[in-house]
């Protein structure tokens, strides 16, 4: 495992977007494994920026969500297609209809999550970028997924519902499911690229990093994969044992 500590979020970020024109400018046919959530956002932005000034295209990229809300109306501001339009998609030059996500208004779910999973699959992530959450879930692969699993229908952990509330107008409105790619799905990405910040990710950061591979630290199966780097700032890097770093 690669980790880097970084003093500054800002350098953090930096880096970060470093890593992903770099793939993108030098793979044939990019494909780029998406996160959304808080701690992606100033990365998006960086890429924009590079973008803006004609360092970075991505008009041969393409882009797959790691997950998606379930039966969040296609209009909602929330729904990670429409996120990743808002916050990326629009303001680079990816061609239309290359960034790609599981529909979660699908009539036939199980069906709808088979299809994606062979699609990420045939497709093959070169790049696979992830937050971690502070139960130790990526994507939404909450506590108990097992380190195989697949693109599947999951139940939001409590915590995540929680944490999630900031983005909607009340706790309540946010889903109790979402559609994940599997542990499996995600491991499968050639390079994983896992960014963190903050005290509250402290905890599962060590774990993911220096605590047993299981189930019930979903980021743990990481270990398992020859090609992670993790980006950190010092606070969530403040609970790993030294030795690990
Ligand atoms: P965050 O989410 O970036 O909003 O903290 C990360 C995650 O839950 O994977």
């Amino acid at each position: 495992m690669n980790i880097t500590v970084f003093d500054s979020r800002a350098a953090l970020v930096d880096h970060a977007a470093d890593l992903i024109s770099e793939f993108v400018t030098t793979a044939p046919a990019a494909v780029l494994g998406l996160a959304t959530g808080g701690t992606m956002m100033p990365i998006y932005e960086n890429l924009i920026g590079r973008h803006n000034l004609g360092l970075v295209s991505f008009s041969r990229t393409s882009g797959f969500l790691l997950d998606e809300y379930v039966a969040l109306p296609r209009s909602h501001s929330q729904t990670y297609r429409n996120v990743i339009h808002r916050l990326f998609e629009r303001h680079v030059d990816v061609l239309p209809g290359s960034i790609i996500g599981p529909d979660g208004n699908a009539s036939a779910l199980a069906a709808e999550c088979e299809r994606y999973d062979r699609q990420v699959s045939e497709a093959g992530v070169g790049l696979q970028l992830l937050g971690i959450g502070r139960n130790g879930h990526i994507g939404f692969n909450e506590p108990g997924a097992s380190p195989g699993s697949r693109t599947r229908v999951v139940t939001l952990a409590q915590a995540t519902r929680d944490d999630n509330a900031r983005f909607f107008t009340s706790p309540q409105q946010v889903p109790t499911q979402a559609i994940t790619q599997g542990i499996g799905t995600i491991r499968a990405g050639k390079r994983l690229l896992i960014v963190a910040q903050g005290t509250h990710k402290a905890a599962a950061v060590r774990a993911a990093i220096s605590g047993p591979i299981t189930p019930a630290l979903p980021a743990s199966a990481l270990q398992l994969h020859s090609n992670v780097t993790f980006l950190l700032d010092t606070k969530a890097a403040s609970s790993i044992p030294p030795a690990a770093l």
